[in-house]
């Protein structure tokens, strides 16, 4: 979709203790530089990591962090803060404030506002990655979702970076773009309902990994890029997404309900769980085998002759759903990544999996389809095959969701 004009957006920071909190400060800046107004709240905490002239300074505004100069105005002040906002975003949100906000406490003037509030809250967290796993702060996590809270990032470096976790904030330009698809959604939710509102529309994303032994598994490229792109862009048509995930390291898109899985048949049993839909999106590159057995230790070398593996194939998600008899979503969309014969290739999937569209698009050396921010497509249905221009991932998503739209009108 069409990125929003923040020239008008009205956006509330919280800024919450952590060392991520001097990234707000460069987040105010890219905030002001496209028209937004800022106001910052800080908390106590956030007080030890960044100072309160720095965010004043830049967000051109007064910063306010107590509760109570507020009240002793005899005014409703911190209603009115959150009111006057079109959008309140929590960055960083600390495990502290997540917790606060998933209780429903108001015991300082950043979570009164948060609760006073009836408008969309995106929160970027930063934490520990320790404190990012904890069951408590997963519980409170599901909790804030359920309740209707946007969330970008934490930036995960789990297996597909090595050694680093998920809890690092989401960089400012993602949380920049985050907040313009919840202030999109916004409006797609609101007055005039984008294409797709209404309609449910899962998507896989991502490479899988098929475990070998606890520390090695077979993967592939995808970097999940294109996939994150189309939830994203469905998002801003109205639509409600799931986006069911193999490993990346991308932010989850702020609105998506995300799962993240790791084999194919993990992604299987969540897109089984994930009907009914209306549409299904297969941009996932799901590994086509799998181990036949996974040792229940590390393979160590030297002990026997090299190890032989034997693939088992792994079920066809895409074929699968789009035969099914009961529940089959109403457009079925796959892909088709091909290092030659592209075009013969996608039509002859299209033929074999029973999907209503093909979108092809060449992974050879040297093409940048995988990890790269541009594709070139082939759109093939049972009539032909139209050709795209090289476009960024995100203007492929938007004439992918834009044609989705056109196709669910024809069922109607
Ligand atoms: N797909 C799937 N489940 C699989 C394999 C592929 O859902 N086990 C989906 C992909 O998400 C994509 C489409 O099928 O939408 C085509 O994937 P691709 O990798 O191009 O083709 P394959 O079916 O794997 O066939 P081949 O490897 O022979 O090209």
């Amino acid at each position: 979709m069409t990125a929003v004009s923040l020239s008008r957006a009205r956006i509330l920071l919280i800024v919450s203790g952590g060392i991520a909190a001097y990234k707000s400060l460069e987040l105010i800046r890219s905030l002001k530089d496209r028209g937004a107004t800022v106001r910052v709240v800080m908390t106590a905490a956030a007080r030890q990591f960044i100072s309160p002239l720095s965010a004043a300074t830049l967000s051109g505004q007064p910063v306010r962090d107590d509760l109570f100069s507020l009240t002793e105005e005899a005014t409703i002040g911190h209603i009115e803060l959150s009111r006057a906002a079109d959008l309140l975003v929590v960055a960083p949100a600390s495990a502290n404030i997540l917790a606060r906000m998933a209780g429903g406490l108001a015991n300082d003037l950043a979570t009164t506002l948060l609760l006073a509030t009836d408008k969309r809250v995106l929160a970027a967290p930063a934490m520990n990655v320790r404190m990012w796993l904890h069951p408590a702060t997963r519980r409170n996590v599901d909790r804030l979702k359920g309740d209707g809270v946007l969330f970008v990032g934490p930036e995960s470096g789990s297996m597909a970076c090595g050694e680093f976790g998920p809890g690092r904030m989401a960089e400012p330009p993602a949380i920049v773009e985050a907040i313009e698809q919840a202030l999109a959604g916004g409006t797609a939710l609101g007055d005039s309902p984008g294409p797709l509102s209404g309609r449910h529309v899962i998507v896989t994303s991502g490479p899988t990994y098929e475990p070998i032994d606890p520390v090695r598994f077979l993967g592939n490229r995808s970097s999940g890029r294109q996939g994150h792109a189309i939830a994203q862009s469905a998002i801003g048509a109205g639509a409600r997404v799931t986006l069911i995930t193999g490993p990346v390291c991308l932010s989850d898109p702020p609105g998506a309900d995300v799962i993240h899985v790791g084999s194919a048949r993990e992604m299987r049993e969540a897109v089984e769980a994930a009907l009914p839909a209306d549409a299904f999106i297969a941009a996932a590159a799901v590994a086509d085998w799998r181990a036949e057995s996974v040792a229940n230790h590390k393979i160590k070398k030297g002990v026997s002759e090299s190890p032989t593996l034997r693939l088992v194939e792994n079920p066809d998600i895409l074929a699968e759903v789009s035969k099914k008899t009961t529940m089959r979503p109403a457009v079925v969309i796959g892909f088709a990544a091909e290092t030659e014969n592209v075009t013969v290739n996608a039509k002859a999937k299209l033929r074999t999996k029973g999907c209503d569209l093909i979108i092809a698009n060449s992974v050879a050396e040297g093409s940048s389809t995988f990890g790269g921010g541009t594709n070139q497509v082939e759109v093939i249905d049972a009539r032909g095959v139209e050709s795209w221009p090289p476009m960024s991932k995100a203007a492929v998503a938007d004439g992918i969701v834009r044609r989705l739209a056109l196709e669910l009108a024809k069922h109607e």
